[in-house]
């Protein structure tokens, strides 16, 4: 009975986009400053889980069902920075896979809690924004560990082709069929570059002369979903070769662009939206003919706490800023990160470990340290060391190795440890994760 006309549909999954079915396209009439150039808005949020990565979701999954890389009671690991995590949740209920997401605590609160809400197994570590692929360390490597288990499964959006045929497949179709061929420029904010890379290739099949331009945040954003350079330099689908332009936009505009569209067009789009369109401006010369499109991922709505960060006056009590004395902390823990003297590499830890068998601290929480780590280490979490000086030898000057899951908190661990004296002591950079990845000892429990 899918009836995209009447809008009516056999279960939600009817309302996923396709060319005869597409997500609207809607014209920008306030915020350009062009004179010639039309400039539509493809806004993906109409996507029946809130974002333009319910395509690729869907994809993933129902290619995953078919080639029986999935089968009835396993389950989905994910390593995500919401959106995907958000559409691959509801897909999966459907199908009863439960999903484990390890994510960023960075991301927006609102996503995690949907997140939640609708199902998931969320699992918080200290992360980029967006998780670097091929970093040691991070939501990447933990959801690796998890897939690694015989019952789980990782759909790995950033290298499954799955990703940018979803475009090619229905986001590329349906842009070309509501320009009537007509569009010149195609837009999208860089994340996964599942987006670009799959609308690029169907538009550029369709007529060569039509621009690709691809825009990423400055080193340093705060805005989910995108990655900066560095960031996009660890992404498989990252291929700046293939576009025409690639465009940086600070943050700072990519949130002013994002409350102009919501206050002078009355579009409720999200910071990566304001990105996307703000990087547009700034790439394509205003000249007659040209019909552009950007892509605006997802609304504004899953974001109030990144827009009460960085736009001014929105009623919210200003963010607290730092005092001195935590900034003086922070710079500590920052400066003992890159001290030889506190840190000791993951290849040279385990030397230790077969030649002295030192003492190892793991100040991860209990539940955490539970499921595993380094064979021998005892578990003290960071706020409890004052707490267990006992356990710690007698030598000050006896070898003593802190670590966590990646290498952040044990650098806390091991400032401590140094304050009390203990001039051997170190953190292990990389953490358990980078352990585990060598195939070195751990144990659970
Ligand atoms: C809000 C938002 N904007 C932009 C993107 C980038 O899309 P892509 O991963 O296809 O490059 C994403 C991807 O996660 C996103 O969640």
């Amino acid at each position: 009975m899918n009836e995209d006309t009447l809008r009516t549909y056999e279960s939600i999954f009817g309302l996923l986009p396709g060319v005869d079915n597409p997500t609207p396209l809607v014209r920008l009439n306030n915020v350009l400053g062009y004179d010639h150039t039309e400039v539509l808005a493809k806004l993906e949020w109409y996507n029946p889980f809130g974002s333009v990565k319910d395509r690729i979701a869907s994809k993933m999954l129902s290619e995953a069902e078919s080639d029986e890389t999935i089968r009835t009671g396993q389950q989905l690991v994910e390593p995500t920075s919401g959106n995907t995590g958000l559409g691959l949740t509801m897909i999966a209920n459907a199908s009863q896979y439960p999903l484990t997401t390890p994510l960023s605590s960075a991301i927006p609160l609102e996503k995690k809690t949907m997140l939640r809400l609708f199902g998931a197994r969320v699992e918080e570590l200290e992360d980029d924004l967006c998780p670097a692929p091929g970093a040691p360390e991070g939501a990447i490597a933990r959801a690796m560990e998890v897939a690694a288990q015989p019952d789980f499964v990782m759909l790995n959006q950033y290298s499954n082709r799955a990703n940018p045929e979803a475009h090619y497949e229905t986001t590329g179709p349906e842009i070309w069929r509501q320009t009537s061929g007509g569009v010149t420029h195609f837009v999208a904010a860089l994340g996964t570059c599942g987006t670009i890379s799959g609308v690029g290739r169907f538009l550029r099949e369709k007529s060569a002369d039509i621009k690709v331009i691809g825009v990423h945040p400055a080193e340093g954003h705060d805005i989910p979903g995108v990655r900066s350079i560095r960031q996009l330099r660890q992404t498989e689908f990252f291929e700046p070769e293939e576009y025409n332009k690639l465009v940086e936009v600070e943050n700072r505009q990519a949130y002013e662009m994002c409350l102009r569209l919501n206050r002078e067009e009355s579009i409720p789009a999200g910071p990566s939206s304001g990105l996307a369109l703000a990087g547009a401006l700034r790439a394509i010369p205003d000249e007659p003919g040209q019909r552009v499109v950007v892509i605006f991922p997802d609304s504004v709505f899953k974001y109030a706490s990144s827009v009460v960060k960085h736009l001014p006056g929105l009623g919210a009590p200003p963010v607290p800023s730092k005092s001195r004395r935590e900034e003086l902390l922070d710079a500590m823990i920052e400066n003992a990160r890159h001290n030889p003297e506190l840190t000791i590499d993951v290849d040279s830890a385990h030397e230790l470990w077969e030649r002295e068998r030192p003492l190892v601290v793991d100040v991860r929480d209990p539940d955490t340290y539970g499921q595993s780590h380094i064979t021998s280490a005892i578990n003290i979490p960071l706020l409890d060391l004052p707490d267990h000086l006992g356990e710690l030898p007698d030598d000050r000057e006896a070898p003593v190795l802190s670590v966590c899951q990646v290498g952040n908190t044990s650098l806390s661990g091991v400032l401590y440890l140094n304050s009390l004296g203990y001039r051997n002591a170190r953190s292990i950079t990389g953490g358990t994760s980078a352990w585990q990845e060598r195939g070195f000892a751990t144990e659970s429990g």
